[in-house]
C-alpha cells in the first residue's frame, strides 16, 4: 500500500460527513504516517472555530486561510491529510494537491452523509432552513469536481475499519 504513495501525501476529499477525518486517522495509523486535518490547522492558526471564522469574517476569508494552510501542510508532508468539504472545489487547491500527492475522494450517498452530519450542528454551510436539501444541492454541485480525484473509494455505511481497508486496497 505504501508503494502507491511513494513518499507523497494522501489527500482525502469529499463532502461533510463522508468520514474524511475518521478514515484519515485510521489510514495514517496503519501506514505509520502523520495525520493532519486542515480544518483543525485553520482553527489553530486563527485561534477560532470554523463557525466563528465564517461568522466574523465570511466565507471568502475562510477560503483564503484554507488555501494557505493547505499549501503549508502539503509542503511539510508526507502525511495523510483530510480537507474540508469545499477545499477540492477551488482549482488553486486542486493544483496544490495534484503537485504534492494523491487525492482520494471518499464518496458517500446522501442518506449516509446526512446521518453523520445531522448529529453535529457545527457546520456553517448547513445552517439553513433545510440542511438536508442544502447537502443535496452541494452534492449536485460538487460531485463532478470530486470525480477528478485520482482515486475514488465508496464510504459505505459500515464499520470505519472496513472503509479504511478499502482505502488501503485502492492504494496498493
Ligand atoms: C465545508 C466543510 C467543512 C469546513 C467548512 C466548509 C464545505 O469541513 O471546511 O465548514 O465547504 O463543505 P468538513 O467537510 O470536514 O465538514
Amino acid at each position: 500500500a505504501i508503494a502507491g504513495l511513494a513518499g507523497r501525501n494522501l489527500i482525502l476529499v469529499g463532502l461533510m460527513g463522508a468520514g474524511k477525518s475518521a478514515i484519515g486517522k485510521l489510514v495514517a495509523a496503519q501506514l505509520g504516517l502523520p495525520y493532519i486535518d486542515t480544518d483543525h490547522e485553520i482553527e489553530s492558526a486563527a485561534q477560532m472555530s470554523i463557525a466563528d471564522i465564517f461568522a466574523a469574517y465570511g466565507e471568502p476569508e475562510f477560503r483564503a486561510l484554507e488555501t494557505r494552510v493547505i499549501e503549508r501542510v502539503l509542503a511539510e508532508g508526507p502525511a495523510i491529510v483530510s480537507t474540508g468539504g469545499g477545499a477540492f472545489i477551488n482549482p488553486v487547491n486542486r493544483e496544490l494537491i495534484a503537485r504534492s500527492g494523491l487525492s482520494l475522494w471518499l464518496k458517500a450517498d446522501l442518506e449516509t452523509l446526512w446521518d453523520r452530519v445531522k448529529r453535529r450542528q457545527t457546520r456553517p454551510l448547513l445552517k439553513t432552513e433545510n440542511p438536508k436539501q442544502t447537502l443535496k444541492d452541494l452534492m449536485d454541485k460538487r460531485y463532478p469536481v470530486y470525480a477528478e480525484a485520482d482515486v475514488i473509494v465508496h464510504s459505505r455505511n459500515v464499520r470505519k475499519e472496513a472503509v479504511m481497508r478499502d482505502v488501503l486496497k485502492a492504494l496498493a
